[in-house]
């Protein structure tokens, strides 16, 4: 109670006032002696993802009070992917600073982060970083599946697939309506390798949650027995002090996650909020680092949308352990765990593996190389990705013609045109949807099929931007290309009609046009107007801060070392 107290210029008046407080709220001296454990409230009505957070945040009540800790939950902002206009990225850096101020804040000895849909993990995580609390994570953890006619559905990835077919006219209105009631049938976040299973598996990775608990579903009386015990062991946080965040998420710590990542077949975002938590704490991902290790890990988790099975199935195989023990060599194991244990000694003590078909062995993989490749280029000097794991494997060197989209709103305009002057091999460009060109570099990346293509059966082309992809989404989709058309990179300079090359196996992605003429493009290239809000309020400041994605798109000001001035645009 003593920690962080307002300031009214008399310490001890301000204890006196802060304890009156508290004492409204009905506790006794004795539970107030007790060590403080905070608990993130991120329940909203707007956010099916953390329906079951009330139900979590009783369990973690429940495991604090056991061991003789005081539990005190908090609401935070919490953000939903489809309620958040511009896009969730966007609010990401808002409510990692709203974390941020309320745990360094208010008075708690140790603080338990309830995230899950997919921007809340790594919000709490950056938070968690610049606080240096000690910290641990809970997850709500993934929904269980769903079924239309007798089929298994999964969200998202088979919305966008239904949504494809209805678009191309195979699946009907009614048919579309019916489907959209079952994609996402109860609580917990999406249930194939999108953002929020990847988060969930590199949070268990990095060390920040208790052993076992990224994949159990929402639904599952284990994902309360996990969310107890993540009680009880924020006490022992809470009375020792440590390990703290900075403990935890080393360097060491990182690598294990990318290679995670890697092996996951996991969402790209999981790249750029990597890197935003650990600019965090002063460590660079280096995306060289990042193709570099995914070529050395071979994709080995089957599930969608680069393979066929559900969260609830890789739970049913053991969780995050058997991907662990497939790539045990590959891993730092004294990377130290929130539970006071190295990584090894978590990987040891984990159940005996038993015959499963979710992930693969080494020898067998879904994938050899890795599912994120890192691209560089002339169109992206700064670094681009693609998820080689959910492309189409024809398509990754290919070389077509462009077709440029200046802005969501031009796509939007006339990718459906029936006259729009496009064929199935070509470049779909899109630009100006970056982390200030959108702003907040929207999941727009999975440009969709011409309708006149989709009709003719087209289910894929290369498609390029600035923007992002939700881990759900399948294709052969180069995104984060960075510096970003908005603040000048060459991205800009594209025109209809110019020729691009994508070379996946050499990591390249090259626009095939004169450096004269580039050069001429570059001196009339001026920047796209300001969006209007961005004169004021969060907008301003998200404006004014954002970073490219090779920097996890953090505020400049968040990270440990500043970039500003360090990168820029082309
Ligand atoms: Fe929340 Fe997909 S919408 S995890």
């Amino acid at each position: 109670m003593r920690k962080g107290l307002a300031n009214y210029g008399d310490a001890g008046f301000s204890l006196f006032l802060r304890k009156a407080f508290i004492k409204a709220m009905g506790y006794s001296d004795e539970a107030l002696d007790r060590p403080i454990v905070g608990i993130t409230d991120t329940f909203s009505g707007y956010n099916a993802c953390h329906r079951n957070v009330p139900d979590l945040i009783e369990a973690i009540k429940r495991g604090v009070m056991l061991a003789g800790g005081l539990p005190i939950p908090f609401p935070i902002v919490s953000i939903h992917e489809s309620f958040s206009h511009p896009t969730s990225m966007f609010l990401r850096n808002l409510m990692a600073m709203d974390a941020e101020e309320l745990i360094r804040g208010q008075p708690m000895d140790s603080v338990v982060l309830i995230g899950g849909c997919d921007k809340t993990v790594p919000a709490l995580l950056m938070a968690a970083a610049s606080v240096d609390l000690p910290a641990i994570l809970e997850v709500t953890g993934p929904m269980i599946t769903g079924s239309w006619r007798g089929e298994r559905l999964g969200a998202c990835t088979d919305c966008r697939r239904f949504w494809g077919m209805h678009r191309a006219g195979t699946v009907s209105e009614a048919e579309i309506a019916e489907i959209g009631d079952r994609l996402a049938p109860g609580p917990g976040t999406c249930m194939v390798m999108g953002t929020a299973s990847t988060m969930a598996l590199v949070g268990e990775a990095l060390g920040m949650m208790l052993p076992g608990g990224a994949a159990i579903p929402a639904v599952d009386a284990d994902r309360l027995r996990h969310a107890e015990a993540t009680g009880t062991e924020a006490v022992r946080l809470a009375r020792e002090g440590r390990p703290r965040p900075r403990e935890i998420m080393t360097e060491a710590a990182f690598m294990n996650a990318i290679r995670v990542l890697q092996a996951a077949g996991g969402s790209t975002n999981g790249v750029i909020h990597l890197s935003a938590i650990a600019g965090r704490l002063g460590i660079d991902i280096d995306l060289d680092a990042v193709d570099r290790l995914g070529r050395e890990t071979p994709v080995l988790v089957d599930l969608k949308p680069a393979g066929q099975h559900y969260m609830e199935d890789l739970q049913k195989a053991g969780g995050l352990a058997p991907i662990l023990r497939e790539i045990e060599s590959l891993l730092e194991l004294s990377a130290l765990s929130v539970n006071g244990r190295t990584l090894g000694e978590n990987i040891a003590a984990a159940p005996a593996a038993w015959p499963q078909d979710v992930v693969r062995p080494r020898a067998d993989p879904i994938h050899s190389g890795g599912g994120i490749r890192v691209l560089h280029g002339n169109l992206a000097p700064n670094g681009a990705l693609i998820k080689q794991a959910a492309a189409s494997p024809a398509l990754l060197s290919h070389a077509g013609r462009a077709v440029v989209f200046d802005s969501l709103r031009d796509l939007a305009e006339r990718i459906d045109d029936p006259g729009l002057d496009v064929a199935a091999d070509d470049v779909l460009v899109l630009r100006n949807a970056g982390p200030k060109g959108a702003p907040g570099m929207p999941e727009s990346g999975y440009l969709p099929i011409p309708r006149k293509l989709a009709a003719e059966g087209v289910k894929d082309m290369v498609r390029i931007s600035d923007a992002r992809m939700s881990g759900t989404a399948f294709g052969t989709i180069v995104l984060h290309i960075s510096p970003e058309a908005a603040v000048g990179g060459p991205l800009a300079l594209v025109e209809t009609g110019d020729r691009i090359v994508l070379d996946v196996e050499n990591g390249r992605i090259d626009l095939l046009v004169d450096e004269a003429v580039l050069a001429a493009r570059r001196a009339e290239w001026k920047p796209p107007p300001q969006h209007p809000g961005t004169d004021r309020g969060y907008a301003r400041l998200y404006q004014d801060e954002v970073l490219q994605a090779e920097d996890g798109c953090d505020f400049d000001f968040l990270r440990l070392t500043p970039r500003r001035g360090a990168r820029g645009g082309a």
